[in-house]
């Protein structure tokens, strides 16, 4: 029999199998032993899912390219080419410990989309264009979601490519390298025009599967400041410094770690609280330590708590400083964001319509969603991930969840780019 495909619905031509083995394809690049990925901003690994998807968009038709900061963009043209273009898309780099669906689905629910208008013979009246943002998860560069941050204005171009990781190497000189490893042509210009975005992610949280929901129709994103802390003491020998005489820049850390915990107390939980690198030097068991750096990262969906909270660091930090030099930086700062009732209600009539039992939601996690919603109408749709696990090398997602979540992007981009 054959299959007839309307143009009213381009969501009939997403294929599950053709996604998943594009995820399939894209985890090797990076993966680790425990079935996880490591594929850092702008590492030869990162490189290669570029030129992967460069590949892939090459062979479909698709206009690749670049701009100054390194989000790569495929662009399916419109029958109007000067139209502010829809853009989809999420990041391709992982954490370090990463898993296989984290961005990556975003970009690939995207190019799924846009093969899906090709494969229905859909042309649309605005081009629609899936970019994979540079460096989203902030573990080698920080803060995260840098290009997209770039993109809609947020973080200046010149302060982005100067920031270093922790060898010392900046973002220029690895994006040269990147760009050299896996060349695509360079946009003309940063940022917009954008109609609008949506971004398709796994939930990274349990919610939809405890409520047996395949569809997120995510309402906003809750806020985050982050923080670098540096503690700066005096090396002394172990076995001959009295400890009135020692600046121990270590128990000055843990003594501040614990009082910022006090300072996060939240009977509700709502507040989200985490020094996740911690860093002692020299780190010998025989030396007092000279010197603690570690990250702060503070998130709430309230405005007033972020500020009020956020605010205090420097100073709760300060008081256990124990005879150190504490120097509190704040790298990044993201209100709260609330997508646009346009997309809300867009995703959950497609969801809807397609008859995918759907839930709202807030999203805990930062994506580049919360960047592009400052320029454009913006939203987001989640699909389960098994146990809500994430930043885990056990990730996990079902093929037929990962295609629903593709048919709704499509249905919801071919809408938007219609208008
Ligand atoms: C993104 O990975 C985040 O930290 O929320
Ligand atoms: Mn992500
Ligand atoms: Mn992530």
């Amino acid at each position: 029999m054959v299959e007839i495909r309307t143009a009213a619905q381009p969501s009939a031509a997403v294929r599950e199998e053709r996604l998943w083995q594009r995820h399939i394809e894209m985890a090797k690049l990076g993966a680790t032993a425990k079935g996880g990925v490591n594929r850092q901003a702008l590492s030869p690994e990162d490189a290669a899912a570029r030129r992967l998807l460069a590949a892939w968009a090459a062979a479909r038709g698709f206009t690749v390219s670049t701009d100054a900061i390194g989000n790569l963009f495929v662009r399916y043209e419109g029958q109007d080419p000067a139209a502010a273009p829809v853009l989809t898309g999420s990041h391709m780099d992982s954490q370090p410990t990463g898993g296989r669906f984290d961005g990556i689905y975003g970009v690939l629910a995207g190019f799924e989309a846009l093969e899906a208008f090709v494969d229905a013979g859909l042309r649309l009246r605005r081009p629609v264009e899936l970019v994979a943002w540079m460096n989203e998860e902030g573990s080698r560069f920080q803060p995260g979601a840098m290009g997209s941050a770039v993109f809609a204005g947020g973080l200046a171009l010149d302060a982005a490519l100067a920031i270093t990781d922790r060898a010392g190497v900046s973002v220029a000189e690895a994006l040269r390298q990147t760009l050299a490893a896996a060349p695509v042509p360079q946009r003309p210009a940063l940022g917009g025009p954008v109609a609008a975005y949506i971004e398709a992610h796994i939930e990274q949280g349990p919610r939809l599967e405890a409520e047996k929901r395949t569809i997120g129709v995510v309402t906003g994103i809750q806020g985050q400041r982050r923080y670098t802390v540096d503690v700066v003491g005096e090396e002394a020998h172990a076995g001959t410094t009295p400890r009135a005489a020692r600046k121990d820049a270590l128990s000055a850390a843990v003594a501040i770690v614990a009082a910022l915990e006090q300072l996060m107390a939240d009977p509700a939980d709502t507040v989200r609280f985490t020094v996740g690198r911690f860093e002692v030097h020299p780190g010998s068991p025989n030396t007092v330590p000279g010197r603690v750096h570690f990250t702060v990262d503070f998130r709430h969906p309230e405005a007033a708590v972020l500020a009020e909270r956020g605010d205090r660091i420097a100073a709760v930090a300060a008081r256990h400083a124990k005879g150190c030099a504490v120097t509190v930086a704040e790298i990044s700062r993201v209100a709260p964001t609330a997508f646009a009732p346009l997309v809300i209600d867009l995703v959950r009539d497609c969801a809807a319509r397609l008859g995918y039992a759907n839930m709202d939601m807030p999203s805990g996690a930062g994506h580049d969603a919360m960047h592009v919603a400052r320029i454009a109408p913006a939203g987001m749709i989640f699909v389960p991930c098994w146990r809500g696990i994430s930043h885990n090398e056990a990730e996990n997602a079902t093929p037929a969840d990962l295609a629903a979540g593709a048919r709704v992007l499509t249905e919801a981009l071919a809408s938007l780019a219609n208008a």
